[in-house]
């Protein structure tokens, strides 16, 4: 029986640990069930997950929450993009994300593909029939591995209609793909999809750009997950990450810290019941 989780799994965690928090980022009743058992069970015996926060995985707090505020930050701006037209979104590298389930005040209007892995994808199948959850009409699941299809050619195969404009994110996944496989990624993106369509993705912020009190986080998170089998293999500085969107053929609409947003949230709804994350970016494109 598998017990080592994936970080989708361990995404899913933490959205789920997050619901007990009383200013939220993200409302999410379904990312306990997107668990396997062994997270599933450790989340929901309380001592037993304080004891794992706060003392096993303290270290690596700062590189868990950003999984919040990333979530917010490309909801938002995917909320903009609904508002201007926009009725199409891809969620590359989906992994655990419930965004279909979750938002179902959005999915009305919207065609959402999701695309990862074909055994992560078998997996949440499985998870969602587990949870009696059924799979909304407008959600798409595209199996593809980055690096072997370009995301063009594998949305192809699939409903999405690359004439109409469209949104999409590449979050907690930037770090696990080598540059030219990013570079590669956001150009095929470029090339195929209608002028006016938006990007959105998160990345590891370089040593020199981390806060520093951050960069013992940012080191022990990269041996963790490098342990379970996903090692990190990239980290920029906002600005170089403008430049390769740039030569990708993006014009960047945002280019903006973890710190910077957890201030923004911070205004927005008041103090944050988590120290903000020090070692990540977000970005957002536009073609
Ligand atoms: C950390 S998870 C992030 C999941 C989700 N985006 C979120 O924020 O909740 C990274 C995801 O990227 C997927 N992934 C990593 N490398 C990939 C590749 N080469 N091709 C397709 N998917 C990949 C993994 O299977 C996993 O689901």
């Amino acid at each position: 029986m598998k017990t080592r989780a994936t970080t989708a799994e361990l995404v899913a965690g933490m959205r789920a640990l997050h619901q007990r928090d009383r200013v939220r980022l993200v409302e999410d009743p379904f990312a306990l069930g997107l668990c396997g058992w062994h997270l599933r069970l450790l989340i929901k015996v309380r001592p037993v997950s304080w004891f794992l926060l706060n003392h096993v995985l303290r270290k690596l707090r700062p590189g868990m929450l950003g999984v919040l505020i990333r979530v917010r930050y490309a909801e938002q701006a995917l909320e903009a993009a609904i508002r201007d037209g926009i009725a199409q979104y891809v969620i590359i590298g989906a992994g655990m994300d419930s965004f279909a389930l979750r938002r179902a005040d959005l999915m009305e209007d919207l065609q959402v593909f999701e695309l990862d892995l074909p055994e992560m994808q078998a997996m949440k199948r499985k998870r969602l029939k587990r949870m009696g959850v059924e799979r909304p009409p407008g959600l798409h699941f595209v199996a593809a591995e980055l690096g072997e299809v370009p995301v063009m050619a594998a949305l192809a195969e699939s409903s999405f209609d690359p004439a109409r404009r469209a949104f999409l994110s590449l979050l907690g996944v930037t770090y696990y793909l080598p540059t030219d496989i990013i570079a590669e990624t956001a150009r095929s993106i470029a090339e195929g999809v209608a002028p006016g369509s938006r990007f959105v993705l998160d990345h590891l912020l370089d040593d020199a750009s981390a806060l520093p009190e951050h960069r013992e986080a940012r080191t022990a998170l990269r041996k963790y997950v490098a342990k379970r089998g996903e090692p990190m293999h990239s980290d920029y500085s906002p600005g170089e990450m403008c430049e390769l969107m740039a030569g990708a053929g993006f014009r960047t609409l945002e280019a903006i810290t973890m710190m910077d947003l957890g201030d923004r949230f911070t205004r927005e709804l008041g103090p944050l019941p988590f120290e903000i994350p020090g070692i990540f970016a977000c970005g957002l494109y536009e073609r």
